[in-house]
């Protein structure tokens, strides 16, 4: 078999400027956040032209939420884009996802005065016509209740380009559905092919921390369906939504290994895409990470792209946290991006505003002290180093790390012991909880927090899949 490369990129949250046509949807508190969608026609424009440069494959997938909310206007401008790469001789497929219909078929947009107001967007069923010459004209079946498809992309090579919304907070495959899908793979291992998919949701939690908060965007039964992936030969899952860059994998009682490759959005922190080359006759597959360092035209404050989306995406943590502290009506306003209205922000103000004080004021220090020395393993010459160092700028690239993978702080640093020690207290207090823990598949707080300062194992932006033919 000869290697298949592709390029895979996900939730490009597409957003039309004819939304905003006099307002900025940035002057709003809740636009600040891990999306860039204010960028998003500049920053794919741009990874679209470098994906037609010399030597990118010439396979792109991309698995869904390709628009801010399914605007009409976006989705018009979004397949303009798509229809420019097939112009350039690409082959383009795509599956959309939630965020590419509303179920009224109205999204928003925002006036002159910065203010929400209502523009029509696609209901589930506009999709189909719509993507249909991105992918499912060409496929050899179609799944035509979740416009699922599979393409032979080469005759050695199938994909399943799958769609798994089963519903606003549901995502899954029916019984009927996996049939469908059992009998695609069935019918390529007959003919000798290779298979590998996409969906949009994971199929494995990007991390435990993700189980906890998130378990309603994960696909339902994930782990069994990635089991019954792996038994019938599909090893490689390509994922989004979760935002997060990262890769999990699963093993069935027969032991067959699956993978669930997720990718971060493009246009949020951190932007990245990926490439893959598919080797199965050297029973490998590369993955890489593709960076997107600067996009020509953009304005991103003197930084590099990453830099940018991160302090937007960061600096918004910050900004309600110092503001909670110091400047409450700020608070209140920036409150409201998270769903704290303003009349229960007032009146919560006797709490949030010493809480804050706690947490801006948490140093090292201080952590060390409530935790002890001997459950941090740090003594107190070792401590007297960092002992002033705030907390906060930690807590929030541990929320970074969460999005970039491969966290990798030093392990014998202070404040990677301090922080054990911290999570050990955290595990102790959390006794009582701990079957509410489990109930959520998480066995301690360690577990749940410990990747996010340093994830041993499997890395998450380049490596190789080694599998048995
Ligand atoms: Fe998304
Ligand atoms: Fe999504």
């Amino acid at each position: 078999m000869k290697p298949l490369d592709v390029a895979i990129l996900t939730d490009t949250h597409y957003y039309s400027k004819k939304n905003w046509v006099d307002g900025d949807p940035y002057a709003f508190p809740a636009a600040r956040e891990q999306l860039y969608r204010r960028g998003s026609e500049e920053i794919i424009r741009y990874v679209f032209d470098s994906l037609c440069e010399e030597g990118q494959p010439e396979i792109i997938l991309i698995s869904g939420d390709l628009t801010n909310n399914g605007e009409n206007t976006s989705h018009e401008e979004m397949r303009e884009l798509l229809r420019s790469l097939k112009a350039r001789g690409k082959r383009v497929y795509v599956t959309t996802a939630t965020h590419d219909y509303r179920g009224e078929g109205v999204s928003y947009g925002f006036d002159k005065n910065n203010r929400k107001v209502d523009v029509p967007a696609f209901q589930r069923e506009d999709l189909r016509a719509f993507y249909q010459e991105f992918g499912r004209s060409e496929a050899v079946s179609v799944h035509e209740a979740t416009m699922s498809y599979a393409v032979d992309l080469t005759p050695e090579y199938r994909l399943l380009a799958l769609n798994d919304d089963k519903g606003y907070d549901h995502a899954g495959f029916t019984d009927e559905c996996f049939d469908w899908i059992a009998a695609q793979i069935a019918d390529a291992k007959e003919k000798g092919m290779y298979v590998f998919a996409m969906t949009h949701h994971p199929v494995l939690s990007p991390s435990p921390l993700y189980r906890l908060i998130a378990s309603g965007d994960l696909l339902e039964n994930g782990e069994a369906r990635a089991k019954q992936f792996a038994d019938l030969g599909v090893c490689c899952m390509l994922t989004g939504h979760s935002h997060i860059h990262n890769t999990s994998c699963i093993r069935s009682e027969k032991g067959n290994a699956f993978y669930d490759v997720s990718t971060s959005a493009l246009v949020g922190f951190p932007p990245y895409y990926r490439r893959l080359r598919f080797e199965p006759d050297d029973g490998r597959i590369d993955v890489s990470t593709v960076c997107i360092d600067a996009v020509p035209g953009l304005d991103t404050d003197g930084l590099s792209l990453p830099e940018f989306t991160k302090k937007q995406f960061l600096g918004t943590v910050g900004d309600v946290l110092r503001s909670a502290e110091q400047d409450y009506e700020t608070f209140i306003r920036l409150a409201d991006g998270f769903s704290l209205r303003e009349e229960k922000a007032r009146k919560l103000r006797w709490i949030i505003r010493p809480a804050a004080k706690t947490v801006n004021h948490l140093t090292f220090g201080k952590i060390w002290r409530l935790s002890g020395s001997k459950r941090c393993g740090v003594t107190k010459r070792e401590i007297a180093l960092i002992k002033d160092k705030p907390v906060v700028p930690f807590v929030l690239d541990m929320a970074a790390n969460l999005y970039r993978g491969d966290a990798a702080l030093d392990k014998r640093c202070v404040e990677y012991r301090v922080a054990c020690g911290f999570f050990r207290l955290c595990d102790t207090l959390s006794k009582p909880f701990s079957a509410k823990l489990r109930g959520a598949g998480i066995d301690s707080v360690s577990e749940m927090l410990l990747p996010l300062v340093h994830k041993d194992g499997l890395p998450d932006a380049n490596y190789v899949i080694r599998f048995e033919n």
